[in-house]
């Protein structure tokens, strides 16, 4: 095991026994609490001193009791931006003092599953941080495969930013825009304009759809994603959202339909709006049985896909905003310090009025 011989961060580590952490504990609970400084616990690990962080949907579904894998005690957080603090030996993609994005995703880049770039599937790894193993939203984080579930930053970028490569990015890109073949000149509807619809429609653009028609209940958000480069929106609060885009599209729907926001009602308007030919690219998470209209798709030669986000893409991700190619700040609207991590998550669960996107927490 490698040792801390970062001058910048000695420091921390040798005065600090521990770190502040959010701790889920249990249904509708959650506190910052100290806990230990975590330590390499396999020659692959990594200690991380985290020093952005930020929340997800995904969290506020753990805290609500919906995740049965993350069990009271577990540090909550898969994303964020931090510095290499220690390595195990057997990690040599990276040394103490380097800048790093963590990916949501763990990967031990060797089993089936991660030789078909199926990251999320990894059969020892996968999205466990925050989840079954603790994760980012603390002062320090234990990567395990650090090699394949770290990702060097170029020197001098925009760290906030950064932290968007962690999960949205990759998951709006490869859930929606990727699984959902949209291709030049095509027609795309993404129906939910939270962040990852947001990043959905900002990677789309790579592909240069002719339209982009972004569908939401919330008319500020609908807003964020005509800035965002959305050629026409739809609010679907008065449950006409399909007839609407039908006028849009001249009768013929969308080449491409990305569910971007978890509901059986959301998916059901992907099914009424999908062109023949289209595919539903499924990304939302789904906690209630959907129903599929076969009777009435059976011959539209759709197709309909379903990814948890590999982050086989953040590479590719990380080289495009290097290159000034995706402006992944414009998804930020808050900054907190991890003092105030309450504060930042009640402010993220009520979006609506605060109209916050995504919450920087410095740490
Ligand atoms: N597949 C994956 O790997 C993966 C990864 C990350 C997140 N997700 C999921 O993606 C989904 C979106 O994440 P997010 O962080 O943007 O969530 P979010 O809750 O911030 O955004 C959802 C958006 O949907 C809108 N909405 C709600 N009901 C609607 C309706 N009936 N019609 C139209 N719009 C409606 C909301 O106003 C909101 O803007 C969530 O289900 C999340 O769990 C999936
Ligand atoms: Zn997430
Ligand atoms: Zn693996």
């Amino acid at each position: 095991m490698t040792t801390l011989t970062n001058d910048a961060v000695l420091p921390i580590v040798a005065t600090t026994k521990t770190m502040k952490a959010l701790v889920y504990l249990g249904p509708g609970k959650k506190a910052l609490q100290h806990k230990p400084i975590p330590a390499i616990a396999a020659p692959g690990d990594a200690v991380v001193k985290v020093r952005k962080t930020t929340i997800c949907g995904s969290d506020l579904h753990i805290i609500k009791g919906d995740v049965p894998t993350c069990v009271p005690g577990r540090t909550l957080g898969h994303e964020g931006v931090g510095t290499v603090v220690e390595i195990g030996s057997g990690v040599s993609q990276f040394k103490v003092g380097d800048p790093v994005v963590i990916s949501c995703i763990s990967s031990c880049g060797k089993c089936d599953y991660c030789r078909r770039g199926m990251y999320s599937h990894c059969t020892t790894g996968g999205w466990i941080l925050g989840n079954e193993i603790d994760g980012t939203q603390a002062e320090f984080v234990r990567i395990p495969y650090a090699d394949t579930s770290l990702y060097a930053i170029p020197a001098g970028s925009d760290e906030d930013a950064l932290v968007m490569f962690s999960d949205i990015l990759p998951t709006g890109f490869e859930c929606g825009v990727l699984n959902g073949k949209v291709q030049p000149g095509t027609t795309v509807a993404i129906v939910g304009a939270g962040p990852v619809g947001l990043a959905a429609l900002l990677t789309a653009q790579f592909f240069s759809p002719a339209e982009i028609i972004s569908i939401d209940l919330d008319d500020n958000r609908l807003a964020v994603a005509s800035r965002f480069g959305a050629t026409k929106t739809i609010n679907s609060t008065d449950g006409n959202a399909a007839a609407k885009l039908m006028e849009l599209t001249g009768g013929r729907g969308v080449d491409t339909a990305i569910e971007a926001v978890g509901l059986p009602t959301t998916f059901e308007l992907c099914q009424d709006i999908v062109a023949p030919g289209g595919t539903i690219a499924n990304i939302g998470v789904h906690g209630a049985k959907v129903d599929l209209h076969l009777e009435r798709l059976w011959s539209q030669n759709i197709a309909i896909t379903t990814r948890l986000v590999d982050t086989v893409t953040t590479p590719m991700l990380l080289k495009a905003f290097a290159a000034k190619k995706i402006d992944a700040k414009q998804l930020i609207t808050h900054h907190f310090t991890i003092d105030k991590i309450d504060d930042a998550y009640d402010a993220f669960s009520r979006a609506a009025s605060t109209k916050a996107l995504k919450i920087i927490i410095d740490a």
